[in-house]
């Protein structure tokens, strides 16, 4: 079967893009793969040879032509993190290909990349708490005292459609929301402020496989900085990820189980991780957000948890790209 791996992307999450997409590659199954790594940026979209040639996608029907030979694919193993990978934009047009692509379908992936509509159809759901937050958009009048009287500092500010914390600011003090919300506005025109909730942070990756639900062991990470930003998140011994997470069993139930309900209630299909609040003082759960392309560098939390379900990465992979196809 001939599958490309899709990697790269247009936003700062290139780099864990590629560093992703190296993890698959080297755990995609040779003996049944045929597999051309396509890296797709906004000026090209590319796959270079074993011999260093270097040969454009057909955008008409994403195919290759190598040596002559037209390459079509049997599936697309998407890779990217952020636009246009994460956000529906390749989904769609995979979808209207009709080529099978491993991840959530359009609408899941454009509800889910934009954190703030995201958190309020997840509380819609009433299957679990979330933090109160305002979405503010660079194009409208917003007033940061208005933003002061109806939250509760401290905040966190995100872009609402980024990753890896790029971005990202937690802010204690009136004087430092400004500078925060600008911070975020220089990533996005979209800018997300919710309330910080204390806890433990925990999260779990899950993937459907013969149409039946995977649920995958729990991590919690315990960051050394003041958040889970990008330095912790990919730089090895800055955060400490313990997997399984040492909570206690009826909140690994809960976590499992409200992970669950949201995969179902989001339609969502392939690799998803959710990350979650533990309020451990008021024992409530809260909704952090949903990741439809969840990092899979060496340092990134999916690949621990396969590897701590005792799965090898290459049937996780293969797993993944079976159901697609399916
Ligand atoms: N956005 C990063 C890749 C993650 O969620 O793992
Ligand atoms: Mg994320």
């Amino acid at each position: 079967k001939n599958i490309a791996l899709v990697a790269g992307g247009y936003s700062g999450e290139y780099v864990i893009s590629v560093q992703s997409a190296v993890t698959i590659e080297n755990n995609l199954d040779s003996s049944k793969y045929a597999v051309y790594k396509v890296i797709i940026t906004r000026e090209s979209w590319s796959y270079t040879a074993p011999d260093g040639t270097v040969h454009e996608i057909d955008k008409n029907d994403f195919s290759l032509t190598v040596n002559g030979n037209k390459v079509k694919f049997d599936a697309v193993f998407i890779g990217i993190h952020g636009t246009p990978g994460e956000d529906g934009r390749l989904q769609g047009y995979f979808e209207m290909l009709g080529i099978p692509y491993t991840s959530c379908g359009m609408v899941t992936s454009a509800i889910t990349f934009n954190k703030s509509y995201c958190n309020k159809i997840v509380a819609a759901f009433d299957v679990v708490n979330v933090a109160k937050s305002m979405h503010i958009f660079r194009d409208q009048p917003y007033n940061t005292n208005d933003i002061l009287a109806k939250l509760r500092l401290p905040f966190f500010v995100k872009p609402a459609e980024g990753g890896s914390s790029i971005g990202m600011s937690k802010v204690k003090t009136a004087e430092e929301l400004q500078p925060a919300i600008d911070k975020a506005f220089n990533e996005d025109s979209q800018v997300l402020i919710e309330e910080f909730v204390k806890g433990r942070e925990l999260t779990i990756g899950m993937y459907l496989s013969g149409g039946k639900l995977n649920v995958l062991p729990i991590t919690e990470v315990v960051s050394s900085k003041e958040f889970f930003d990008y330095e912790a998140k990919y730089t090895p011994g800055v955060s400490n990820e313990i997997t399984p997470a040492p909570v206690p069993d009826d909140i690994t139930s809960l976590v499992q189980q409200t992970a669950g309900k949201l995969y179902h209630l989001l339609n969502c299909r392939g690799i998803v991780r959710i990350d979650f609040i533990w309020d451990d003082t008021n024992n409530k759960l809260f909704f952090l957000e949903a990741n439809t392309m969840p990092g899979q560098s060496e340092n990134s939390l999916v690949p621990q948890q396969v590897r701590a379900a005792g799965k090898t990465l290459q049937e996780f992979y293969g797993a993944v790209l079976e159901e697609a196809m399916a």
